[in-house]
């Protein structure tokens, strides 16, 4: 045998030395909940997830930051009084635009990173206005360009529309810029799939409640892309291209690995994955029954999006991954 691929296998430095993939803390955005004051912090279907007051933020940002976490993704929780049909709260997105001048008093070296969609104010959780069963677009897409400049104005440094209505991106761009906030970038959630891995997060941000019975029911499938398609996610990916997007996103993460590596393989542009709360939970709940290690199923499965080609990795497990590769 003249060819023994196991040599390079032989101790931990050579396969330090060859390793094809490297994964660090920089790759790694934290995904954050924001709650009012008053309102509950627990999540049970996220195990070591907690939804945070405002107050908290700046110490959040600083031991992220710390830990080379380059930029934090707000998720604000409303209380369910507050959601109407049209979730009006979007519009000016109080809690949002607090949360990130919170972040931002800090002062540290962290970028905010916004969720710019509806599901989280409107009483049905649909990510849009819906009109006699239909979720409406262009209507929607108006108000989301409104709350993508409320946030600006507050202070983010990316907006990341995580709707998938036609034209978004555009129309986000055009508002953002006409407002001389040509600096701000958009991360947009190219290839979001109507999957069953969003649970805990519709637990956490109270959105769940309306999505099969309410009005526009069952239509997330209308707007997110159909999980039998990865055509589809390049033909998205391309449009949001062309309007203005900076940043890519796939999501979920592990089921589609193959739609991460072939948008990085047909866009110039960075490709992120967002490990979602459903994966979250199931590394949490494997751990839990004793049948597999939390710390290495996170680790292999970032590591995979790095292989897949993803440049970034939304994960709720930011802080522990950060921790880990600093061998803390
Ligand atoms: C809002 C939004 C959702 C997630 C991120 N932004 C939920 C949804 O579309 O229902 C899910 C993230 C996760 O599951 O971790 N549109």
């Amino acid at each position: 045998m003249l060819i023994r691929p196991r040599r390079s296998r032989v101790s931990a430095w050579m396969r330090d030395m060859v390793a094809e993939t490297s994964l660090s803390a920089k790759d790694l955005i934290l995904p954050v909940f924001i709650r009012e004051d008053d309102s509950v912090s627990e999540q049970t279907s996220m195990p070591g997830v907690r939804r945070h007051k405002v107050a908290e933020l700046p110490a959040l940002a600083r031991e992220a930051a710390g830990l080379g976490i380059p930029a934090l993704a707000i998720f604000p929780v409303l209380d369910g009084a507050k959601r109407t049909p049209n979730g009006d709260y979007g519009r000016t997105d109080v809690l949002a635009c607090e949360a990130i001048r919170a972040i931002k008093s800090a002062g540290v070296n962290i970028g905010v990173i916004t969720d710019v969609a509806m599901d989280r104010y409107t009483s049905h959780g649909q990510d849009g206005l819906v009109r006699d069963g239909r979720i409406l677009n262009d209507e929607s897409v108006e108000l989301l360009a409104e709350m993508a400049l409320a946030h600006a104005e507050a202070g983010a440094d990316i907006v990341a529309p995580s709707d998938m209505m036609d034209g978004r991106i555009e129309a986000i761009r055009r508002t953002l810029d006409a407002a001389g906030h040509e600096h701000v970038g958009i991360l947009s959630y190219s290839a979001k799939y109507a999957s069953a891995l969003y649970g805990p997060f519709r637990d956490a941000v109270n959105s769940s409640s309306g999505l099969a019975t309410g009005p526009g029911a069952n239509g997330k499938k209308t707007y997110f892309l159909d999980i039998r398609n990865r055509a589809e996610a390049v033909r998205e990916a391309h449009l949001d291209e062309t309007e203005g997007a900076d940043i890519l996103m796939v999501k979920p993460g592990s089921y589609f690995l193959d739609v991460i590596l072939t948008l990085a393989q047909n866009s110039k542009l960075p490709v992120f994955a967002y490990q979602v709360s459903g994966e979250y939970a199931m590394m949490r709940a494997a751990e839990a029954a004793g049948w597999a290690s939390y710390d290495a199923l996170l680790i292999e499965s970032l590591l995979g999006f790095k292989r897949a080609g993803a440049k970034g990795i939304f994960t709720y497990g930011a802080l522990d991954a950060a921790r880990l590769l600093q061998g803390k």
